[in-house]
């Protein structure tokens, strides 16, 4: 999947939310090459099976060809379109759509184009009034697309600031060794500390970083947790952290293929001891 030959690590190290964008128009060639990923039936399949559907409406100055204005709240600035997510609300439907997104986000930015997930600040109404969505299904995430702005606003940098986006978690906080009391040393990880690496610098949502990892002593799998955010998500009618957790298969995954490091995703919950309730088990990398 990787375009032009850009290295799939080198495209993860430098991705960044993008806010605002360029007021130049996406070329031909790249809506085709966006239009042609997104009806490839290929690019759905998540480790689990087929999950949702994307579907890529044009805008100018925030209006559809419908005439529908896409609010996001101030948000953005000047996207040529979005790039609209659908699939089922249940934790394992988030889960695989967060893989499925995440794995588009990387192929757009090897093509130059910026993008934001938004789980929060859109407005869901008038993003459904554009788009079709199927029986059962609802938008969990949109993106913004175009490309990026050399400067970005006061607002972008402001808002980058009040997450903490630039604020990744350290290793002793995200990254465990065998079981939750001991951290995982970077140095222990050895040839997994590249992929590990690239699920720190994924996006989550509010920059809250919820994935948790669990290398097993006997190193053969590694252990995919969520620490829930208390509360975040309430408002919101799904758990939009569920995302994360598919954003750090992702990430995860596609290090590991370019690393030729092989291996299977498996729901084998190896039952460790938890340090608070909010922390659950989604899904294990297991090493062949
Ligand atoms: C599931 C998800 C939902 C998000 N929702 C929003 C949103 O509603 N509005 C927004 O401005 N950014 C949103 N973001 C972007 C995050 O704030 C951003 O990824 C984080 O601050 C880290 O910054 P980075 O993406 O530049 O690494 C979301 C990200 C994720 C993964």
């Amino acid at each position: 999947m990787s375009v032009n030959n850009i290295s799939m690590l080198d495209t993860m190290r430098s991705r960044q939310s993008i806010r605002t964008f360029d007021t130049e128009a996406i070329s031909e060639e790249h809506f085709k090459q966006i239009n042609n990923y997104i009806e490839e039936e290929q690019n759905f399949v998540s480790p689990f099976g087929l999950r949702g559907y994307i579907e890529l409406i044009p805008v100018v100055n925030n209006v559809t060809d419908k005439g529908i204005k896409l609010g996001t709240y101030g948000f953005i600035k000047n996207p040529r379109a979005y790039l609209v997510g659908m699939t089922e609300n249940n934790k394992d439907a988030i889960v695989q759509f967060g893989y499925v997104f995440q794995k588009l986000v990387i192929f757009l930015t090897q093509l130059g184009i910026g993008t934001c997930w938004m789980g929060g600040t859109f407005n869901r109404n008038s993003f459904e009034k554009e788009i079709s969505l199927k029986e059962g299904q609802f938008i969990p995430c949109v993106t913004p697309i175009g490309y990026p702005k050399e400067k970005q606003r006061v607002f972008d940098k402001a808002l980058r600031f009040v997450v903490k986006a630039d604020n990744k978690k350290a290793w002793d906080k995200l990254f465990f060794d065998a079981n939750f009391e001991s951290p995982l040393v970077k140095e222990v990880a050895d040839t997994l500390q590249i992929p590990i690496e690239m699920v720190r610098l994924g996006p989550s949502a509010s920059n809250k970083q919820p994935w948790r990892l669990v290398l097993s002593k006997d190193r053969q799998f590694c252990h995919f947790y969520i620490e829930h955010t208390p509360n975040y998500s309430k408002s919101f009618g799904y758990d939009m952290q569920l995302l994360d957790m598919g954003i750090a298969m992702c990430q995860f995954e596609l290090a590991c293929s370019e690393l030729m490091i092989y291996g299977e995703w498996l729901k084998e919950n190896p039952a460790l001891a938890v340090p608070n309730n909010e922390i659950e088990y989604i899904v294990s990398w297991k090493f062949w």
